[in-house]
């Protein structure tokens, strides 16, 4: 089982959207995959058309020990695809649980249990650096980082990096960076090139060889309730997101050649 949190405090530059349709493409291969949506504004659970808001039955409510991980869970249309999703009361989960011991670990401490049901865990974090994303990076084992191929893709990132660190060595040795997704390319600009060449020059091999190129339709699936591969298969967003997978499926070859 592998464990990945969508992780980068600036907000829009392709989290929910990477989180949605990689979690879509890994189904659609047919491995069993979980979705946590760890965002107040529950934008990945709208991606899938999921609406809990009024029902106490979100990540928050697992998070107050109100409700069990198995009477959160939602299974998505997408086969093989559940996911844990959120809503606009999770935005409180961090004053309210100030006081509680282990708080960062909450999440974890509900769901363990059935994480083994699954190849593969993504969480989609909000945009910041607060408990909600530490939650996330006690669950997960690895951490991708999308980034806006725009101009201050960079901006933010050392801070980013600083958190890992601490993290890694307070709450989860097990934490990697393994992945950079460069996002909302645009292969026409100048900028666009330029901005990917200084990501690959920061994060070096650790950047995956599929940009994912600007693609309306991605935008629009959002709307649609569905992912990508389903609102627009031909698309450029879907043949992206596609060749993403491919190499993060790629990833266990490497690791496990690395392991022997
Ligand atoms: N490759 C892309 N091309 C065009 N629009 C995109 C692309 N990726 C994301 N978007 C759109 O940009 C906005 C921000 O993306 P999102 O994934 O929600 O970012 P985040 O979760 O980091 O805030 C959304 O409206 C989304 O539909
Ligand atoms: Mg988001």
């Amino acid at each position: 089982m592998r464990s990945i949190a969508f992780i980068n405090q600036k907000g829009g530059v392709g989290k929910t959207t990477s989180t949605a349709n990689v979690g879509a493409c890994l189904a659609a291969l047919g491995k069993k995959v979980l979705l946590i949506d760890l965002d107040p504004q529950a934008n990945l659970s709208i991606h899938f058309g999921v609406n809990v808001q009024g029902k106490d039955s979100s990540v928050y409510h697992l998070m107050c020990g109100k409700k069990k991980a198995s009477e959160v869970l939602i299974k998505t249309s997408v086969s093989g695809l559940d996911i844990i999703p959120s809503d606009i009361d999770l935005a409180s989960a961090e004053v309210e649980l100030v006081n509680t011991v282990g708080r960062e670990t909450i999440v974890k401490f509900y769901i363990e249990e059935m994480l083994d049901m699954y190849d593969y865990v993504l969480i989609d974090c909000p945009p910041s650096l607060g408990l909600l994303t530490l939650n996330a990076l006690t669950v997960a084992n690895e951490i991708f980082i999308p980034l806006q191929t725009e101009f201050f893709a960079l901006q933010g990132v050392s801070k980013l990096l600083q958190t890992f660190d601490v993290i890694k060595k307070r709450l989860n040795s097990k934490l990697e960076i393994t992945g950079i997704i460069p996002c909302m390319y645009d292969s026409r600009t100048k900028l666009g090139q330029a901005v990917l060449d200084k990501i690959k020059e920061y994060f070096e091999d650790k950047v995956f060889a599929t940009n994912i190129r600007k693609n309306i339709k991605l935008s629009e699936s959002t709307s649609h309730g569905m992912p990508i591969t389903e609102y627009a298969p031909e698309s450029n967003g879907a043949l992206d997101y596609q060749a993403l997978t491919k190499e993060i499926i790629a990833q266990e070859e490497k690791y496990l050649k690395g392991a022997a």
